[in-house]
């Protein structure tokens, strides 16, 4: 008879949290004892005062270091390949990403080829790549967060999308996880509305999906321990993070899409991204993310105010919400109880409510925040229609992390969610 795991693992990158941090940069690689250091960031970024203050830290500290800023937001498999080159080229002894989710992740791997190289598709995610295990340590990397935001600063994950299979995948293994991950809040300050908004309900996103993933004790116990996967199920620790990033973003997300001089409400915000990045690492995504690849990769003429247009984009944390009301109204029949936690940390009055009603009650609550932060209504806003549906169940049916949702979603399922999620109010 097939047994059951009894574990799980939480390991983590190191942070340092605090207005004004990154200014500390320079005396962190010196102790590192890197004379050669690549800071890669995208455009946009490298002309405000984040990337600025990095550079002036380095320069203080005495590290030579070049920049790389051709990061592409939302990056892809060549956007991927051009860094690694950059990077193989200039024999780095440390790394430094400055940005969001697009440029930690494209620093990740850069830093993973430059030093391991390997045929690009080696180290992708199985059944899309061929899934190899990292064979040895990285470089070191600090990633400085300027939104809030994915997490990736605490995550051993790197999201690209596959322009020849027109799908979103990625690498994961904890080899590729930032040595130190500098959260300072003075980094947020720029943020454009639009994109505090996207980032931000990715963080609430990341939370939801680890704190309802099915439990580490419901998954085959592993041939050897190290084999246990990076996504190991919900878990005692990972709830921590998860609950206490719903009740942060819940409180601070609207304040700072509102006033971005909000200092309170920013540093609480980029803490959430750490702590749902904390959870979510460890416990995994499940339906919203897997269903968000397609959307991304199938996006034809949108383009999301507040970013760049140089290609069609649909912002990853609008991707991954606008399935999340009907993923959790799916979903409740796994584990209603959470689905009743989560909302009421989402800031719901449940004093009293039935666990029959659980997955309304956290659908409902979702929908009233994304109306507060003017999220697009529903697929058919960013150009989808229902004859897209069969394209975006074969983009999410090989996403392994679907079978990470507390209930089986298979074809049907998915092509009725993706039906629910047209059109939301
Ligand atoms: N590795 C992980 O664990 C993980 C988790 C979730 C998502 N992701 C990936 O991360 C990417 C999304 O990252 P993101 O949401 O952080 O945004 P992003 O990095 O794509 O940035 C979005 C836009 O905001 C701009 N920007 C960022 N910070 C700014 C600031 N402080 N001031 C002004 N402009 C700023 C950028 O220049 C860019 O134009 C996607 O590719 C997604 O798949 C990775």
């Amino acid at each position: 008879m097939m047994r059951n795991d009894i574990a799980f693992e939480m390991s983590g990158s190191n942070l340092r949290f605090g207005p004004g941090v990154t200014k500390e940069i320079g005396l962190d690689l010196k102790e590192m004892s890197a004379k050669r250091v690549l800071v890669i960031t995208d455009e946009r970024l490298a002309k405000l005062p984040s990337v600025e203050l990095v550079k002036e830290s380095l320069e203080q500290s005495g590290t030579n270091f070049d920049v790389f800023s051709r990061v592409r937001v939302e990056p892809s498999d060549q956007s991927f390949q051009e860094a690694i080159e950059f990077a193989g080229a200039g024999d780095y002894d440390a790394y430094v990403a400055v940005g969001g989710g697009s440029a930690i992740d494209t620093a990740k791997a850069a830093n993973l080829y430059a030093t391991w190289p390997a045929d690009f598709l080696d180290y992708v995610n199985a059944p899309i790549g061929a899934g190899k295990p990292v064979p040895g340590p990285l470089k070191p990397l600090i990633a400085v967060p300027t939104t809030a935001g994915t997490g990736s600063e605490t995550t051993g994950i790197a999201i690209f999308d596959l322009l020849e299979k027109n799908c979103k995948t990625g690498i994961r293994h904890r080899r590729i996880r930032p040595t130190l991950g500098i959260i300072d809040p003075e980094n947020t300050r720029t943020l454009p509305p639009q994109v505090a908004a996207a980032s931000g309900i990715d963080v609430i996103c990341h939370a939801l999906e680890s704190f309802t993933a099915k439990p580490f004790n419901q998954r085959p116990y592993p041939e050897s321990p190290n084999l246990r996967p990076a996504y190991q199920g919900s878990n005692p620790i990972s709830d921590v993070w998860s609950l206490e990033a719903l009740r942060l973003a819940s409180q601070n997300l609207v304040r700072v899409c509102q006033d971005p001089s909000d200092d309170e409400a920013r540093a609480r915000m980029i803490l959430a991204a750490a702590y749902a990045g904390m959870g979510f690492g460890t416990a995994g995504v499940h339906l919203c993310h897997a269903m968000s690849y397609p959307i991304s990769s199938l996006i034809r003429d949108y383009h999301h105010p507040g970013y760049p247009d140089d290609h069609a984009i649909v912002p990853h944390g609008i991707s991954v919400v606008l399935t999340a009301p009907a993923v959790f109204r799916f979903t409740v029949d796994g584990c209603a109880d959470r689905h009743l936690t989560a909302a009421q940390n989402l800031g719901s009055h449940v004093d009293g409510a039935s666990l029959d009603d659980a997955g309304k009650i956290l659908s409902d609550t979702i929908l009233e925040l994304m109306r507060r932060l003017e999220i697009p209504n529903g697929l058919s806003a960013i150009g989808f229609t229902t004859r897209d549906i069969p394209a975006l169940v074969e983009g999410t049916l090989p996403q392994q992390i679907r079978h990470l949702a507390s209930r089986p979603a298979e074809r049907d399922d998915l092509a009725q969610l993706f039906e629910e999620s047209m059109t939301l109010w």
